[in-house]
This record gives C-alpha cells, sequence and structure tokens, in this order.
C-alpha cells in the first residue's frame, strides 16, 4: 500500500482516465477528493468505489476555471481530508474543428479546461502546502498531443502545450518547496472524450495501424503510472513527462 496515510485530489473524475486513476490511488491506500465540475451520480459513484476499497472519499463541485472556485475547492477538500498530499490535474475536453472555423467559445472552454484551471488549482493547492511546510506531488494528465501535432485540435494542442510548459516551470520553481511536478502523457486511450472515434470504423482502423502495440489504452493503463509518480519511489522524479501511448508518439516506419 503505498499511498497509505495520503489524500489524493482528482479533478475530471466521475469517468474516463480520471476514474480509473481515482481506483487505482484508492486501491494502493489513498483518500480521495473526486472534483467535479458539476455534481452527478458518475462522480458519487466513482467516490462509492473508493469506499468499496475501505478508504474515504468526498466529492467536491467547482467549476476550476475560476481561480476563487478552484483555491475554495481545496479549501473545502482540506476541511473534509484534513490535508492534501496530491493533485491530480486530469479534467480535459476537446473539441474537434479545422483551424478556420474554429470558435471562441470552443478555444474559451478548451483553454479554461485544460490550461487554467490545472494553473490555478495547482496554485491552491502549492499555498496549501507552503501554509504546512511540506513538500507535496502535482500530476497533470496530459497527452501526446503536448509535443506531436493534431490537425483539426488546434486548440486542444495548445492547452496541451502549455501544460508541458506549466510542468517544466513549475517543477523548477517549486522544488525547493519539496514539491515535484509531472506530466503523463497519454496516447489513444478508450474513454468518454473518443467516443465519437471509436464509433467510426474508418477512423478508428487508420489510429490503430498507427499503434504499434495494436490495441486501444484503458484507463487503468494510466493509473498505474499516476501511482508510480503519486508515491515515494518517484520522489526524484520532476520536470518530466512520461508517456504511456503504446508506441503512438515514435511511430515511423518504410514498408
Ligand atoms: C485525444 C484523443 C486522441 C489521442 C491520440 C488524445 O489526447 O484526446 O482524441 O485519439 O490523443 O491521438
Amino acid at each position: 500500500m503505498r499511498l497509505q496515510g495520503k489524500t489524493a485530489l482528482v479533478t475530471g473524475a466521475s469517468g474516463g482516465i480520471g476514474q480509473g486513476i481515482v481506483e487505482r490511488l484508492a486501491t494502493e491506500g489513498a483518500d480521495i477528493i473526486v472534483a467535479v465540475h458539476t455534481a452527478n451520480d458518475a462522480a458519487q459513484e466513482t467516490a462509492e468505489a473508493v469506499r468499496a476499497r475501505s478508504r474515504q472519499a468526498w466529492v467536491i463541485v467547482g467549476d476550476l476555471a475560476s481561480a476563487t472556485q478552484a483555491a475554495d475547492v481545496v479549501n473545502r477538500a482540506v476541511a473534509a481530508a484534513g490535508r492534501l498530499h496530491i493533485v491530480v490535474n486530469n479534467a480535459g475536453i476537446e473539441v474537434r474543428a479545422p483551424f478556420w472555423d474554429a470558435t471562441e467559445t470552443d478555444y474559451d472552454r478548451v483553454l479554461d479546461t485544460n490550461l487554467k484551471g490545472p494553473f490555478f488549482l495547482t496554485q491552491a493547492f502549492v499555498r496549501h502546502l507552503r501554509a504546512e511546510g511540506r513538500g507535496g506531488k502535482v500530476i497533470n494528465i496530459s497527452s501526446v498531443h503536448e509535443d506531436l501535432p493534431f490537425p483539426h485540435f488546434t486548440s486542444y494542442c495548445v492547452s496541451k502545450g502549455g501544460l508541458r510548459m506549466l510542468m517544466r516551470n513549475l517543477a523548477i520553481e517549486l522544488a525547493p518547496l519539496g514539491i515535484t511536478v509531472n506530466n503523463i502523457a497519454p496516447g489513444a486511450i478508450q474513454t468518454p472524450i473518443n467516443r465519437k472515434l471509436t464509433h467510426d470504423q474508418a477512423r478508428l482502423d487508420a489510429l490503430m495501424a498507427q499503434i504499434p502495440l495494436g490495441r486501444l489504452g484503458q484507463p487503468a493503463d494510466v493509473a498505474g503510472l499516476a501511482a508510480f509518480l503519486a508515491s515515494d519511489d518517484a520522489d526524484y522524479v520532476t520536470g518530466t513527462t512520461l508517456y504511456v501511448d503504446g508506441g503512438l508518439l515514435w511511430n515511423y516506419a518504410e514498408q
């Protein structure tokens, strides 16, 4: 039980990768704050999955795109759990559009969720850690698209590229506080974010041809890495991106 006695706050934890991470961290002994944008049954089910593992869970609702609400979410989490050791910035969205059709509304939604949210939630977490005079762990769920172009998903790529530099910058600035900051970059994981793709056989076949390991990833594939980064085993790991993509990012071959 690598995470016994720790409390982790995971955003966007009502489904997909976030839910997988919550279950794995709880299995490893952590109590969990399930942070969600809007109250929903799935968030309660995620919390129940934690309790089924004999760990404590709290669902906290807040719009993390607001710095004030992000601070409030952290305050409520600390009030409920006593203290926080780990934050997993997982909540993320993508909107497909040709660049010339991308709207300001969608741009703002994607950047607010994927980049502004992690920025201010991490800031609130760091203030909590500073007040207590101890270190902690920040884990961002990024994407292979923090590096790899993804035509028609430019706002998404901009947000993930930004998340990469947020991570690198904070790793250096927060190291003296004993806070580590890392990204996990998933490839194609089977979750609600790519439901449209997985229901379109032609697009799915084209994607599969690019994945050397020959399958979509599952939330559990990502969750194992999150548990590692959250644990003492990763105390000397900071400022880095760990890929979990079945070989997608560096795939190139000639026939
Ligand atoms: C995106 C998916 C995409 C995958 C591989 C992920 O970051 O959310 O839509 O299928 O990258 O390109």
